[in-house]
């Protein structure tokens, strides 16, 4: 008989063996649960006469060597150990059951199920691939030996492919197939369950397996996010950087044609010279026409010069002092009414702070932020003063020791698509150019919070259901 004639036979007697112990064991766990202990002692015998057939056939290979090094590692965990069902709350996970064996299937999707996993069930390997790639899963188990597509080739199409690769597969095998055991790992399986199926074993195996795999996704997503935001403020930084250099470099030339302009001016307004325009009056009109729109450019020029400066703007440029925020932002609001008499906007202010309104920061800059998202909101949220309620809220938060204050800014206006709210900080972002927009504001008001009060902004928007600025400060800048 030639090795792979050995290895069918023994695995085709023990397949029928192994579930004699599967479901003896079960009902056993059954029994126990409905208090029916009179089967027990009859249940028992079978799962050990099942056993020592197993040893019986292992024996007759000549492979019980190599069995008894691996019991020797496994049976640390009593087989008659009963867990309770749903013992754990985080038993949360979906599993395919790969074998081409019914039996074996239907026993470990009761054992799954019994302890609140979901589960979906492939009786052959071609049939594995294709659930695996239509629907999630959380863990594989999966048989070596099936017809056609066997365990080996589901296990290596899986760690070839990109998505696949990550979902753990634990082998499930007679325990005599040590060799093959070892080639499944070094292709990467997460770990192997040997047949029969032992409950404890496989709960600890499935458990560990998922909890690996949970954490593991965790570390990804907040590394991930990490980055991101990363990415995002050093994106700002080097923006902001960049258009803080080129308003410096402007502003000399803009100041040469401002005083050219005006020398322009003041000769065209000369009556010396206007006199020689004394038969084309037509021609000087246009002159002076021409200087007066230099003038009003420039004073544009100069304006956006200005706020291209304010987005580097460094801790120095305002006065650092211990005030109360409310008040701060009741103060903004004043300023802002005062400065857009025509806003027809209701603003509600909301105090939520528990403990202490003292904010030790830069209210001047606090000032400019609540101004700039107040005229976007007349502008934006609600256009052509068409007014409406905008509600800030205030409100204090413990995090490391440390308190923040949370400002959170709503208006239940316009709103802007998912695209545009990811783009709202950038520098020149605008949908307002027609009507004097720049696309500034928000970009310095994202540099003053994150570079000069050490906080964090985020938006919110909704086409047709409003746009939310929340911004995080801590209480105490410099603190840190
Ligand atoms: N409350 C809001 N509702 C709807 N859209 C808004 C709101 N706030 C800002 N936006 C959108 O974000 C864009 C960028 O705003 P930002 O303040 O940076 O620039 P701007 O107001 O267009 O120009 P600037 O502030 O420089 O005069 C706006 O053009 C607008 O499309
Ligand atoms: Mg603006």
């Amino acid at each position: 008989m030639t090795i792979q004639e050995e290895s069918k036979i023994r695995h085709d007697l023990l397949t029928p063996v192994n579930q004699i112990i599967g479901y003896s064991e079960m009902l056993a766990e059954d029994a126990t649960k409905d208090g029916q202990i009179q089967y027990l002692a009859d249940l028992k015998k079978i799962t050990l006469a099942g056993r020592n057939l197993t040893d019986q056939i292992n024996q007759l290979f000549k492979l019980s060597e190599v069995k008894n090094n691996l019991t020797e590692n496994t049976s640390i965990i009593p087989t008659e150990v009963i867990i309770p069902a749903n013992s754990d709350n985080d038993l949360t996970g979906k599993v395919l059951i790969v074998d081409d064996i019914e039996d074996n299937r239907d026993i470990l999707a009761r054992r799954l199920k019994k302890r609140g996993y979901q589960y979906e069930m492939a009786e052959n390997g071609a049939i594995a691939l294709n659930k695996l790639t239509q629907e999630k899963f959380d863990l594989v188990l999966l048989d070596i030996t099936m017809p056609e597509v066997d365990g080996y080739t589901v296990l290596k199409t899986m760690k070839a492919d990109n998505v696949l690769r990550n979902i753990p597969v634990i082998m499930i095998s007679a325990i005599t197939e040590i060799d093959s055991i070892v080639r499944c790992i070094e292709m990467g399986a997460e770990d192997y369950l040997p047949k029969p199926f032992n409950a404890t074993l496989l709960y600890a195996r499935v458990k560990a397996c998922l909890d690996k795999k949970r954490l593991l996704e965790q570390e990804k997503n907040y590394l991930s996010e990490r980055l991101q935001t990363e990415a995002t403020l050093e994106r700002h930084r080097s923006l902001a950087q960049m258009v803080a250099g080129v308003a410096h470099e402007i502003n000399t030339p803009l100041g040469i044609i401002n005083t050219a302009a005006t020398i322009l001016d003041s000769r065209v307004n000369n009556k010396d010279i206007s006199d020689l325009f004394e038969d084309n009056t037509e021609a000087l009109e246009d002159i002076m026409e021409a200087t007066d729109l230099i003038k009003r450019n420039i004073t544009r020029a100069h304006n956006l010069v200005q706020n291209f400066k304010k987005i580097s703007v460094n801790q120095t440029a305002d006065i650092k002092e211990s005030v109360n925020i409310l008040e701060t932002i009741q103060d903004s609001i004043e300023l802002f009414k005062i400065n857009a008499r025509q806003a027809n906007l209701e603003i509600i202010v909301q105090d939520n702070i528990k403990q202490s309104r003292a904010w030790l920061g830069y209210p001047g800059y606090l000032t400019q932020i609540i101004i700039n998202f107040l005229t976007n909101i007349e502008r934006y949220a609600y256009p052509n003063n068409k007014g409406g309620k905008v509600i800030i809220d205030l409100a204090d938060q413990q995090q490391n020791n440390q308190t923040y204050f949370v400002i959170t800014v709503t208006d239940f206006g316009h709103g802007m698509s998912s695209e545009n709210v990811t783009k709202v900080f950038d520098p020149f972002f605008t949908t307002g150019r027609m009507i004097g927009g720049s696309g500034l504001g928000l970009a310095i008001v994202h540099n003053l919070i994150t570079n000069v009060l050490e906080g964090s902004i985020k938006a919110h928007s909704e086409l047709g259901k409003g746009t939310s600025f929340c911004i995080t400060l801590p209480n105490n800048l410099g603190f840190n």
